[in-house]
């Protein structure tokens, strides 16, 4: 089988997975929802956790055979780390196309979306006519494997406002079993679904001052295409 299957929780991964299902005419599946666990074609995309690949990727990744595999690694232009190579080393050898698109990160307010899905074209035209590549190693801080999640977790909080309507609409939506009433609990990983999916935006984050600073860093704005 073929198909697109996207991890995403802002709906930056979503809407590129979106993009190259259209241009392939294959199925787009969520990774949260049961997915195949054999594929002829894949591609897969999914955005970079604290520069590594997030953990329910890893699982995806563990479980399924693939003949031909596209992965697209969306980040927040701070860093997008090494998780293709990784992804080549430590889960599937038979990668055809790899790509980074630097997108909007989940914790800036005002930052840009990524508008330029004709400079994926290449990707696509290398997924109708695969032939299997070597992904290159790209610097990736050495410091970035040292408690990875732990570093969004100090530098975020999430927080319910007096407009929470005790729906539960972010419980459903949270993958981690992590929030209950507007209220999370230590499973969270500060992805952000909860706060994208709540009805009366009643979730806010407040980011701590090393992480502030941390943002406000030179962004690196790259589109990175393997093919
Ligand atoms: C927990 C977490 C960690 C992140 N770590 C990084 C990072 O290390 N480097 C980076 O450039 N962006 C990082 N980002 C930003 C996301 O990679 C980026 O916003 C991505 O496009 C979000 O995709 P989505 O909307 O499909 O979830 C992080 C976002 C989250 C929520």
């Amino acid at each position: 089988m073929n198909a697109v299957v996207f991890y995403s929780n802002t709906g930056q991964s979503k809407a590129i997975a979106a993009y190259l299902a259209s241009q392939l005419g294959y199925p787009l599946a969520d990774i949260e929802i049961k997915c195949a666990k054999h594929y002829q074609n894949l591609v897969l995309v999914f955005p970079v956790h604290c520069q590594n690949i997030p953990d329910i990727v890893k699982n995806f990744l563990k479980n399924i055979s693939v003949e031909n595999l596209t992965v697209v690694a969306t980040y927040g232009k701070m860093c997008c780390g090494n998780v293709l190579y990784e992804i080549q080393k430590k889960y599937q050898k038979n990668i055809v196309a790899g790509a980074y698109i630097p997108s909007k990160h989940s914790y800036i307010k005002r930052d840009d979306i990524f508008y330029d899905l004709d400079k994926l074209k290449p990707v696509v035209e290398k997924v109708k006519e695969p032939s299997y590549i070597k992904l290159p190693k790209l610097y990736k801080n050495p410091l970035a494997d040292i408690f990875p999640k732990l570093r969004s977790v100090l530098g975020l909080t999430i927080q319910k406002s007096a407009d929470c309507s005790g729906c539960n609409i972010c419980t459903e939506h949270c993958t981690f079993g992590a929030i209950k009433s507007g209220i999370t609990n230590g499973n969270c990983i500060r992805c952000l679904k909860c706060v994208e999916s709540c009805p009366h935006q009643a979730l806010k984050i407040k980011l701590g001052l090393l992480l502030k600073l941390y943002l406000r860093k030179k962004k690196v704005n790259e589109l990175i295409i393997y093919v």
